[in-house]
């Protein structure tokens, strides 16, 4: 089993503790190189309204497993400090614990070593009660541990995209990392798969802690469909630009165009004007555009204002998980490869890109599957999904920055349709 897998249920008890302490240590350490490359002062900037300092986010990561796991299962266990259960609790929980989003900036203390101390404290303390809670307890621990590997995937992501952010907005725009790019790619021309359509089905079968809103699997009637070889490139994007995409009403969604005149948009989200060509702000500072890249930092409503300027149109989510079902989940994801998406290689069976580099946008809501059921018992509230089923759509594959083991062919993320702060892309389809 790879230690990123979920032990299935019926996995014997000594096995279980060992994948979940393999998989907590490496989730958890994954955060700890996140924030390897930041400074004291880097760690406390938040530039987004709904972001999070990244000193928060390790703060808060670290309060989950307190919170959720060892207070309920560890009667022996003494909080770290037990005002941290409220100052790192989760903005909106609804279990009572209340953080206004507006002063988590304003946590100079404790400070960021004593932050690290509190991770270390909790991290030893989890693995203590793997190794000794009793068989009848440990399936309930497990659940929770689960969900909290789920968490911590989540906050690695807004942790990445929310220091992106706080960098683009220092004016001197510094990297996070020294760039590893030898240069820019070549552009490859869109091709496309088709797919006869028919009945197919979609969904987890079978239920995953935190993944309630990927199931109950079901059946759906497609179209004959073709979709994209690769996501929209750079190079494409600059042509709607270019060719006034973004002061021609038409092509826009109501909303959209109301967002897009409120907002000023007139490009993707990153890109500037300076010295007579566009660059892109990226994780390793400012760029020249590169064509062959992947465009990202844009919201629904550009994918969509995109997709009719170029006479196609923004998959649905199932069509996206019918083809995506058998491929294997690879790609240019958080721990495989580089923090920026790449041009593709076009190697092996197209579509190519399906996992990694940007989420792809889908014409879909984010809207509970056929026969869904909100868990009853929640034990750890926000880690599930049920409550955000309103004004979201469904983004799918996983991004640059996305954990490799958060990416699967049922991941059902969801984002506001104005949103442009993660690494969204856009993936073309057509009726076949
Ligand atoms: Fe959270």
């Amino acid at each position: 089993m790879p230690d990123s897998a979920i032990a299935p249920v019926g996995t014997p008890p000594e096995a279980l503790r060992q994948s979940l302490a393999t998989r907590f240590r490496k989730a958890r350490g994954r955060t700890a190189e996140l924030v390897a490359p930041l400074g004291a002062e880097d760690l406390m900037v938040r530039s987004l309204p709904e972001g999070a300092p990244a000193k928060w986010h390790l703060a808060h990561s670290t309060w989950f497993f307190e919170s959720r796991v060892l207070i309920p299962c560890d009667p022996t266990y003494r909080p770290f400090d037990p005002a941290f259960l409220d100052l790192f609790a989760a903005v909106d929980d609804r279990f009572g614990h209340h953080m206004p989003a507006p002063t988590q900036h304003l946590l100079s203390r404790p400070t960021a070593a004593e932050v690290m101390r509190y991770r270390d404290h909790v991290n030893g303390a989890v693995l203590h009660l793997l190794d000794r809670i009793d068989e009848g307890r440990l399936e309930d621990a497990a659940t929770r541990i689960e969900l909290g590997l789920v968490h911590e995937r989540r906050h690695q992501e807004r942790l990445i995209t929310d220091v992106k952010h706080a960098f683009w907005s220092n004016p001197l725009r510094p990297a996070y990392e020294p760039d590893p790019r030898p240069g820019p790619g070549t552009p490859s021309p869109q091709s496309w798969t088709a797919h006869p359509g028919g009945v197919v089905e979609i969904g987890r079968a079978e239920p995953v802690p935190g993944a309630d809103h990927e199931g109950p699997r079901h059946r759906v009637m497609l179209p004959p469909f073709r979709l994209a070889n690769r996501p929209v490139n750079c190079g494409e994007y600059l042509a709607f630009i270019e060719d006034r995409g973004y002061t021609t009403p038409s092509l826009w969604l109501g909303d959209g165009w109301e967002v897009a005149r409120a907002e000023g948009w007139q490009a993707p989200l990153y890109w500037e004007w300076r010295d007579g060509g566009w660059q892109v702000f990226t994780l390793y500072g400012m760029r020249p555009l590169d064509p062959a890249e992947p465009v990202c930092h844009v919201s629904w409503y550009e994918a969509d204002a995109f997709a009719r300027w170029a006479g196609k149109r923004v998959p649905a989510e199932s069509e996206w998980e019918a083809v995506a079902a058998d491929r294997d989940a690879f790609g240019n994801l958080l721990g495989n490869g580089n923090r920026h998406p790449q041009a593709g290689g076009c190697q092996g069976e197209p579509p190519w890109q399906l996992f990694g580099d940007v989420w792809e946008w889908t014409r879909s809501p984010f809207l509970p599957y056929p026969g869904y059921r909100a868990p009853e018992s929640e034990p750890v509230g926000e880690a599930t999904a049920g409550r955000f089923m309103a004004n979201r759509m469904v983004v799918r594959g996983g991004s640059c920055v996305t954990p490799f083991d958060y990416a699967t062919a049922f991941t059902r993320h969801f984002l506001r349709p104005a949103a442009r702060t993660a690494v969204t892309g856009i993936r073309l389809a057509e009726d076949g």
